[in-house]
C-alpha cells in the first residue's frame, strides 16, 4: 500500500506548517509513503484545452506531468494546503485543477481511493481542508479524515507585526502586541494537533490495510457529489 503525500505550500520544509503536519499523517499511516512539496514546481492551472478527453492524459507541459504517474500508482494521498484568503492556495488550487485530466469517460483511473486533507491557516485551516475533500470528490475520492490546524503567519516574522494595522498578530492579540518567540503558532508544539494528524494517518492506514472496496467507495461518493449538486439546484 502506497501514499501520495503533496505539500502546497511555498515555503520551506522547515517553516511549512502544513508540510509537517502531511509529514506526520503519512509517518502515522503504517504504509510506504512518498512526500512531495510544490515548493518551486512550476504547475499551471487547466487551460481547458480538452487535451486530455480522449486518453485522460493532459498535454500541459509542465511539472505536473512528472506527478501523473505518482498520483496513479498511489492507493491513497494526503494532501495538505495552506489557507491563502480563507481557500487553498494558488499552487495546490491548480495542481487539482489538472486532475480533470482523470475525469473523461473510463475516468476510473483514481475512483474509490482514499484520501486525507491537511489545511494550515494563520488563524485556522478548515477551509483549505474542506475545499481539497470537495476537489476529491469529483474524482470519488473519499476524505476519510480532515486535519486543521494554526500555523506561523509571516506577519509575526516580516518586520512590521507590531504594528502593521491589518496583520494577523494585532487581530489577534491587539493593537499593544509585543511580539515574543512563545507566542508564534508552531503546529509541532502543539499536542492536541499532532494526536489529530497522527489518528488521521493510523486511520488512513488501517482503511487501506483492511482493503478498501473501490467499486464500493466509488459508488458511495458518487452518490455524495449527486446529492451535493441537488442541494445546490
Ligand atoms: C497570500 C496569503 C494569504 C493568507 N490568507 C490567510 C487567510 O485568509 N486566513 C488565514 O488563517 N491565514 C492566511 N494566511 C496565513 C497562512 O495561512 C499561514 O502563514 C500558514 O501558516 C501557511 O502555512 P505554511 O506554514 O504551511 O506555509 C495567508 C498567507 C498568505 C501568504
Amino acid at each position: 500500500m502506497k501514499i501520495l503525500g503533496i505539500s502546497g505550500s511555498p515555503r520551506k520544509e522547515g517553516q511549512s506548517g502544513t508540510y509537517t503536519l502531511v509529514k506526520t499523517v503519512l509517518e502515522n499511516s503504517g504504509c510506504d509513503y512518498e512526500l512531495i512539496s510544490l515548493r518551486g514546481k512550476r504547475i499551471a492551472g487547466c487551460i481547458a484545452c480538452l487535451g486530455c478527453v480522449k486518453d485522460n492524459v493532459c498535454k500541459v507541459d509542465d511539472d505536473m506531468a512528472g506527478l501523473r504517474e505518482k498520483i496513479v500508482a498511489a492507493d491513497g494521498y494526503v494532501f495538505g494546503a495552506p489557507n491563502y484568503y480563507s481557500t487553498i492556495n494558488a499552487t495546490m488550487h491548480a495542481f487539482l485543477e489538472r486532475w480533470f485530466q482523470f475525469r473523461h469517460q473510463t475516468g476510473d483511473t483514481l475512483w474509490g481511493k482514499v484520501a486525507v486533507t491537511v489545511g494550515v491557516g494563520g488563524t485556522a485551516g478548515q477551509a483549505p481542508a474542506e475545499e481539497m475533500e470537495k476537489f476529491l470528490l469529483y474524482n470519488f475520492v473519499e476524505t476519510v479524515a480532515k486535519v486543521a490546524g494554526q500555523g506561523a503567519a509571516s506577519c509575526y516574522s516580516c518586520g512590521y507585526g507590531e504594528t502593521c494595522q491589518v496583520g494577523i498578530p494585532v487581530m489577534l492579540h491587539g493593537p499593544e502586541v509585543r511580539i515574543t518567540a512563545e507566542m508564534i503558532p508552531d503546529v509541532a508544539k502543539q499536542p492536541g494537533l499532532i494526536d489529530q494528524a497522527a489518528a488521521a494517518g493510523l486511520l488512513l492506514g488501517q482503511r487501506l490495510r483492511a482493503g478498501n472496496d473501490r467499486q464500493k467507495t466509488a459508488q458511495a461518493m458518487q452518490a455524495r457529489l449527486m446529492a451535493k449538486f441537488g442541494e445546490a439546484v
